[in-house]
């Protein structure tokens, strides 16, 4: 058992922005289920929007982001990370962040669907890897952050949890990780507990996500009661690379904010018929259109054309996509690249408020895996980086406030009672569901729904939940029945918000309701007892 002051799950953005302010003047251990440097961050490409060129404004970031929101967008949310970013953007710069440069050397502002002008700081194509790089680093050398790689942690403790049953005071206190190469379940107590756990782009059979978006804080936080806000909203990425080695490698947008232009296998462009922005139009409608486009060719993909750009600016512009390309034999250059939508990002999650606090006491969420209400419907491209940075920085200070206020949990919480056997089935019964769960999200709960395949959706995750439960609590339990668990439990909260929702809104389009319906606009909350947990 280690108690520490601050629990931080999650090496991303958000878990690290956050430890590197908490640990200024407190001890803080961050879990994290891989290597370090492993998160959806890391593959972050086309930047972080902020308020930056002085012909930009404050007003017209905030309008970008709630046309994108479609009406959804929480006003001081979007007025805080608006406000805030530019400030927690030179922080990473002195951290040692290197963003792209101009000639003149200005930051270079990149351009994406949505935003009214250029105002994102990018470096070159791998942003993510790049602000990765320069958090785990000082993360790494600070004197007061322990981080245990490869801890995946499994369940929160929590005064309920400790109690077995609800408690009025009930307030997070800990949680459960698994050392995955010895098998034991270690308990890590603290102050404050924070997820920062990222997204859940796995549920799907097709992602741009790395494997660990497995939704994992998601679903600790729904077993702890937490309440879950606007889960029915997952942003499909119009453009990832179609081929067969590239499991959904991302092409990313600022290639449409260059010129980029989206084309037929005939050589015809198509978004006009869709938005007046053309290429540029929000994501949900540009993947809504490759979808329709997809289903009244039966073309397996529909190509990005780039061809009017010449060799050194893309080059130096793009150089992980052009060489990605380029390693698969498609020279972007020449020729258009294949692409097709996938599950991108997660917009609902652990509804939080203005500092990062949950529903429950003690218990923060940051970054991909909250419902902050920034993005409402729909998120405005590279929003995302920058709304962990303002939340972190927020909930750092609240946590700090939180912990002189309350004296320090004392519950005894019990340790993981582990069971020994390891059933030879385990193997099969994971793999079978893992896919038949991602296919049957991808097939019944994707860009285009219907109550009916909502409904059936239901009824097949409902089974595969059963049977899961069973491995779960006869067994030893693995990452693999871990992982699979969450994703069962984050894909029917997804089916119940969708089926909750009656109307067509940003990412939510159903063919039984395909109006917005101004008399639905809120947002969807779910707990635990909804899910019949
Ligand atoms: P992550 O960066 O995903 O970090 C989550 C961390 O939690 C990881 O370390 C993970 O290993 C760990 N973890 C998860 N579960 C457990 C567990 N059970 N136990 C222990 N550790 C656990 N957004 C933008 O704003 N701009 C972009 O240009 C952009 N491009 C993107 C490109 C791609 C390909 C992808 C996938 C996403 C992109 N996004 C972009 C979205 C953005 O990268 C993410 O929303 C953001 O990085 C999330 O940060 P985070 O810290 O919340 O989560
Ligand atoms: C991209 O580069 O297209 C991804 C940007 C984002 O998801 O915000």
């Amino acid at each position: 058992m280690e108690r520490t002051d601050h629990v931080v799950i999650g090496s991303g953005i958000a878990g690290l922005s956050y430890a590197l302010k908490a640990a200024r003047h407190a001890r803080v251990t961050v879990l994290t289920k891989r290597d370090r440097q492993e998160a959806n961050t890391r593959y972050a490409q086309g930047g972080i929007a902020a308020v930056w060129h002085p012909a930009d404004s404050l007003d017209a970031h905030e309008e970008d982001t709630f046309v994108a929101g479609a009406g959804l967008c929480d006003a001081e949310a979007v007025r805080i990370t608006v406000a805030e970013g530019p400030d927690r953007v030179r922080e990473l710069i002195e951290l040692g962040v290197e963003f792209s440069r101009n000639e003149e050397g200005e930051y270079d502002l990149g351009m994406e669907g949505g935003h009214s002008g250029r105002r994102i700081l990018h470096a070159g194509d791998i942003t993510g890897s790049e602000i990765q790089r320069a958090l785990v680093s000082a993360a790494s050398n600070h004197p007061n952050i322990t981080i245990h790689d490869h801890l995946l942690a499994v369940n929160l403790i929590t005064r309920s949890s400790v109690a077995g049953q609800p408690v009025d005071d009930d307030r997070a206190i800990g949680v459960y990780a698994l050392e995955e190469a010895t098998g034991i379940v270690h308990r890590f107590l603290g102050q404050v507990v924070v997820l920062a756990t990222g997204g859940f782009g796995k549920v799907y059979l097709y992602t741009s996500n790395p494997d660990v978006a497995t939704g994992d804080g998601h679903a600790m936080a729904l077993r702890a009661g937490a309440r879950m806000g606007n889960m029915e909203f997952v942003q499909f990425h119009p453009t990832c690379l179609y081929h067969p080695h590239a499991k959904s490698f991302l092409i990313s947008e600022a290639l449409r904010g260059e010129g980029g232009r989206l084309r037929r296998a005939d050589g015809t462009a198509f978004m006009q018929q869709y938005h007046p922005l053309k290429d540029l139009a929000p994501r949900d409608i540009v993947a809504r259109a490759i979808d329709k486009e997809l289903k009244e060719s039966g073309d397996d993909s529909v190509f990005l054309d780039m061809t009017h750009l010449d060799r050194p600016f893309v080059e130096e512009r793009f150089p992980n996509i052009h060489a990605r390309c380029l390693q698969l034999g498609i020279d972007m250059v020449e020729q258009p690249i294949p692409v097709v939508p996938a599950a991108h990002y997660a917009c609902g999650g652990v509804v939080v408020d203005e500092h990062g606090c949950s529903s429950i006491p003690g218990l923060y969420a940051i970054g991909e895996v909250t419902c902050t209400g920034l993005h409402g419907a729909n998120r405005l491209a590279s929003n995302s980086l920058l709304e962990a940075c303002v939340y972190a920085h927020r909930a750092a200070a609240h946590a700090k406030t939180f912990i002189e206020d309350n004296d320090e949990p004392e519950e005894p919480a019990t340790a993981w009672n582990s069971q020994n056997a390891r059933n030879p089935e385990e193997l099969v019964m994971v793999t079978h569901n893992w896919e038949e769960i991602r296919r049957l999200m991808w097939n019944y709960v994707g860009i285009v729904r219907s109550t009916k395949r909502l409904i059936r959706a239901r009824a097949r995750i409902d089974l595969v939940i059963q049977e899961i439960h069973q491995y779960y609590w006869d067994f030893t339990i693995t990452r693999d029945l871990i992982e699979l668990r969450n994703i069962a439990l984050v894909a029917k909260c997804i089916i119940e918000s969708a089926l909750l929702r009656r109307e067509s809104r940003g990412l939510h389009y159903t063919l039984d309701y395909p109006e917005t319906n101004e008399a639905l606009r809120k947002p969807t909350i779910l707990t635990r007892a909804d899910l019949g947990l």
